[in-house]
């Protein structure tokens, strides 16, 4: 079964492809409402209106060569099968949201999965893109930023081992802390 962090990963990619300079991740878990939503926004150089009809076609794509089983649709679909819904907003030359939402303790939601080790590859392999993730399970919210991260490391790469070590170890606990159970 795929992952949510998977998903994430995936769009976080289009993103980038975008030419995104700053890229959200937010996600928030709400137990009263039985929600899971996930959205990303970039300021990449977004869609136009005929691309974006286009987009939760499972066989569009701008790539040449696409990897199979993930992209928009599937994102689309995980959360519709949940009862969610999913929405899609972006404007020429000014970025794309992406925002799927998902019945939380729906059989079919797919698991989290490692969250944090996609933020460490997203991190690591766009060293020049900032990322602020957000992190809300009812009323506990954290939150990471690596313009924050950039300010105390000064002239070090954000993408250093020993920096990816640190935002690590800032992740894991900045975010254990917000959901007790997990
Ligand atoms: N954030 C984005 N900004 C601009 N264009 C995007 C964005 N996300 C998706 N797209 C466009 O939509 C297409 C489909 O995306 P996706 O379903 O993830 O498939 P794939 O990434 O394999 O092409 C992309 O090829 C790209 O042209
Ligand atoms: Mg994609």
């Amino acid at each position: 079964m795929l992952e949510l962090a998977e998903h994430i990963l995936d769009i976080a990619e289009n993103s980038v492809r975008a030419g995104a300079r700053l890229i959200e991740i937010n996600i928030a878990e709400d137990t009263a409402n039985d929600s899971l939503s996930i959205e990303i926004t970039d300021d990449g150089h977004g869609m136009k209106q005929e691309e974006i009809n286009k987009v939760t076609d499972p066989f569009y794509t701008t790539k040449t060569v696409r990897r199979v089983g993930l992209g928009i649709p599937l994102l689309a679909d995980a959360a519709r099968i949940t009862g969610g819904c999913f929405n899609l907003e972006s404007q020429e030359g000014k970025g794309t949201t992406v925002k799927a939402t998902f019945g939380l303790s729906h059989v079919d939601r797919q698991p989290m999965g490692n969250i944090i080790s996609t933020l460490i590859v997203l991190i690591a392999g766009n060293s020049d893109v900032d990322f602020f993730y957000k992190y809300r399970h009812n009323d506990r919210q954290s939150e990471f930023d690596t313009r924050t991260i950039r300010k105390e490391i000064e002239d070090v790469p954000i993408n250093h081992p020993e920096i990816l070590k640190y935002i690590r170890g800032v992740l894991k606990e900045g975010f254990s802390e917000i959901k007790p159970e997990a």
